[in-house]
């Protein structure tokens, strides 16, 4: 059994057609594996996290007692794209583990969606966001070399806290931007295929075999994100996640949070002294 499904073109070529769909089981499967294993050994193995960097009483008071982390702008994006590919993977592999409905124009709608999301977000965050803080940085891997050494059990100094976004995060949306960008590219191209509002189908744009490789490469892709996805929700939805999670609809984290785990030198909060309207005037 392999991993791609194979046909024979009207001119005896041998090409792909798509990935084989036992992948969705694989995918769902390797997500909640990650989620067990991962949680019996936070409930029973992991030691206490501790930290090399504190903040100076100064910069503690000079917090304001609600830390911002994400604007409405990056909230409405993050819920409207999470929406977008909630409905797709659901329209694209319902109908492949036998639930029939007319799955196709749910699915480019909401990858519509998905691509004009995405375009938005690229523009907001090159010009209004920090573009950096979700990008490893050389603290991220000297931070990563220590906890590693740390969890196997070698002696090491203690790592810093993190920035904005911890390694993994930023990992996770380095790959989360992959797989997204080959669903996005490939999905704009097969949109070609089927009939919608945006231009004439014309299903002789490529030959067989590089559209075969396109579904290959959209499939693949799209079950690396049920994968994806399962963890990210389940990270939400941990019981020490939670004020992050919340951060993601109030937009804010209380100090207290943000001093255990962040460094305000490597993020850097717009202070009370640095806050006109807070300012007495001396
Ligand atoms: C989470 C993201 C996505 C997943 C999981 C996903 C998954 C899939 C799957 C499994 C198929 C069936 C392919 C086949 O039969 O071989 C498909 C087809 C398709 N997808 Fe996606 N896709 C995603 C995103 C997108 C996006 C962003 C677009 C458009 C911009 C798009 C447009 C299409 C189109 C036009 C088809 C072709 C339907 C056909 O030929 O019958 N998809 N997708
Ligand atoms: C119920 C669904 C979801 C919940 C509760 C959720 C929650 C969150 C939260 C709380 C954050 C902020 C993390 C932080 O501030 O450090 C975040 C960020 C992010 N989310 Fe989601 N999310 C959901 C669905 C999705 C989906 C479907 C995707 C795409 C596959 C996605 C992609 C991202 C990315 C790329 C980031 C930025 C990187 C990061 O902070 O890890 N989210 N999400």
């Amino acid at each position: 059994m392999g991993i791609l499904e194979w046909a024979t073109s009207p001119l005896g070529q041998r090409v792909p057609i798509h990935i084989a769909w036992f992948l969705i089981w694989v995918a769902l499967i390797a997500g909640l594996v990650f989620l067990i294993v991962h949680a019996i050994y936070v409930r029973y193995f992991a030691k206490h996290k501790e930290f090399a960097s504190e903040a100076s009483p100064a910069e503690v008071l000079n917090l304001p007692a609600r830390i911002p982390r994400h604007s409405l702008a990056a909230r409405l994006f993050h819920w409207i794209m999470a929406a977008a590919m909630f409905v797709l993977l659901f329209t694209a592999f319902l109908p492949k583990v036998g639930v029939q409905f007319n799955w196709v124009t749910y699915h480019w709608i909401a990858g519509t969606v998905l691509t004009i999301s995405i375009l938005f977000h690229i523009v907001h965050s090159i010009f209004y966001m920090d573009f950096w803080s979700i990008w490893p940085d050389r603290s991220d891997l000297e931070d990563a070399g220590k906890r590693i050494r740390r969890f196997m059990g070698m002696s090491t100094t203690r790592p810093g806290k993190f920035a904005k976004y911890p390694l993994e995060n930023k990992l996770y949306h380095g790959v989360v931007m992959l797989t997204g960008l080959a669903v996005i590219i490939t999905g704009v191209c097969m949109m070609f295929r089927v009939r919608t509002i945006f231009f004439p189908r014309n299903p002789y744009l490529f030959s067989d075999m590089t559209w075969g490789m396109m579904y290959v490469l959209h499939g693949l892709a799209g079950v690396g994100l049920i994968t994806l996805t399962i963890v990210h929700v389940y990270f939400a939805i941990r019981p020490e996640k939670l004020p992050i999670t919340a951060s993601m609809i109030v937009g804010s984290l209380s100090r207290e949070f943000f001093l255990k785990e962040h460094d305000p030198r490597r993020w850097v909060v717009k202070g009370l002294s640095d806050r006109k309207d807070l300012a007495h005037g001396d």
